[in-house]
């Protein structure tokens, strides 16, 4: 593997020591950025953007154009899996994600099968594509959702405020829900390991709804099928480092921590300092960083980031970012401010890499390539 420009990330994962808190944010691409929607319309839809490698690179490039981040995520969704499955995932403008097919019955569950990897070849392209406009400057992350938050789309058939139909399914037909996540399980660890092999340097699972699953429940139906994730993603890739991020998972970071993966998201109601000292130094940490402070201005955002530095202790294994996806009525000026002040406060990294990065995109030849 070609060593990277920057690879303060990977070694912040591995719980090296760096020159800086490496910084990046949960949809650092998206809507609050103007050229983003200029790209989605010009896309047509947010399917299309995803299934066009040529626009996917280039959206996931536009945040390194504008900041110093330390990474940069595939654009994508986590629902791709689910479509591939068949069950006809739309985006209507101006709403969530629905499916056509959602799974209803005992049928329905009957005949899910683990899909097709060609049908999310648009995926691997994409990964490729940005791995070969990134040309060795930053480690790119490959992501999916976990096993239960792709059950919860799949059986609910659309977001929800508390996903009921999922949670009844759990207590009325557990087999059911099994069948599901076994499934699932099986193709998130494929999906990943393909992201791996076209170059994702670091992947994530976001488990997002995990947090509203009972205490033990929370271990049966999720934890246990990321654990399940991991094993097969670390037999195939042994040193790609793993996230996982359970939002609502502040309670059971011990047992996070212990599914095997490097690092642990946590979402912005957790004391970052208090994570640290119950997980200790066995994995990183990502995070905190309330996405709605990003609305107020720089000077608070400046404060509330200090605050979680200080939190998080001057040791390695602290890898910046929110506790969840930026909105898109965050302004641009703030974001700056935030990956500013986040390498200022812990020591400036020694290029600019929104130069080199401007360069990428205009696809010539970096500076310093012979590095290698
Ligand atoms: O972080 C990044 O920059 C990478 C891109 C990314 C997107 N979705 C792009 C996106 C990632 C990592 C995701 C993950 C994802 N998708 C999750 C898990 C993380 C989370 O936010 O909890 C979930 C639950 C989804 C499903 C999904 N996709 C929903 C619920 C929505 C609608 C909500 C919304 O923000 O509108 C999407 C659409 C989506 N995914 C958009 C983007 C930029 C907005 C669509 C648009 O441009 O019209």
């Amino acid at each position: 593997m070609t060593a990277l420009l920057n690879d303060t990330l990977l070694r912040a994962l591995r719980r090296e020591p760096t020159t800086h808190t490496p910084i990046w944010l949960m949809r650092q691409a998206g809507r609050y950025l103007p050229e983003y929607n200029v790209v989605r319309q010009r896309a047509g839809s947010f399917m299309k953007l995803c299934q066009t490698p040529e626009l996917a690179t280039e959206v996931t490039l536009q945040p390194l154009e504008r900041f110093r981040l330390d990474a940069a995520i595939l654009f994508s969704d986590i629902l791709t899996i689910p479509d591939a499955m068949g069950l006809g995932l739309e985006f209507a403008d101006g709403e969530g994600p629905r499916f056509s097919r959602p799974l209803r019955d005992e049928t329905d569950v009957a005949r899910l099968t683990v899909p097709d990897m060609a049908k999310l070849r648009y995926v691997f392209d994409a990964v490729s594509s940005i791995k070969r406009a990134l040309v060795g400057r930053l480690p790119l992350l490959g992501f999916a959702g976990s096993p239960f938050t792709l059950a919860c789309y799949m059986i609910e058939g659309a977001g929800s405020a508390d996903f009921s139909r999922v949670r009844r399914m759990l207590y009325a037909r557990p087999d059911l829900l099994h069948r599901i996540l076994d499934v699932n399980t099986e193709s998130v660890a494929e999906y990943l390991s393909q992201q791996i092999a076209h170059g994702a340097d670091a992947v994530m699972l976001f488990d997002t709804w995990g947090g509203l699953l009972a205490h033990e429940a929370y271990e049966q139906f999720s934890a246990s099928c990321m654990r399940s994730v991991v094993e097969r993603v670390r037999a195939m890739h042994a040193s790609v480092p793993v996230i996982v991020f359970t939002k609502g998972g502040g309670q059971w970071l011990e047992r996070i921590a212990d599914i095997g993966c490097d690092a642990v998201g946590i979402d912005w109601t957790t004391d970052i300092g208090a994570a640290r000292r119950r997980i200790g130094a066995r994995v990183a940490i990502q995070g905190n960083l309330d996405p709605i402070a990003l609305l107020s201005t720089p000077k608070v955002i400046e404060s509330q980031a200090r605050a979680i530095l200080a939190a998080a202790g001057n040791e390695p294994g602290h890898v910046f970012n929110l506790g969840h996806g930026i909105v898109p009525s965050t302004p641009v000026e703030n974001v700056e401010a935030l990956v500013e002040c986040v390498h200022q406060a812990t020591g400036r990294p020694d290029f600019d890499a929104r130069a080199t990065y401007r360069e990428m995109a205009e696809n010539r030849a970096p500076r310093g390539s012979s590095r290698s």
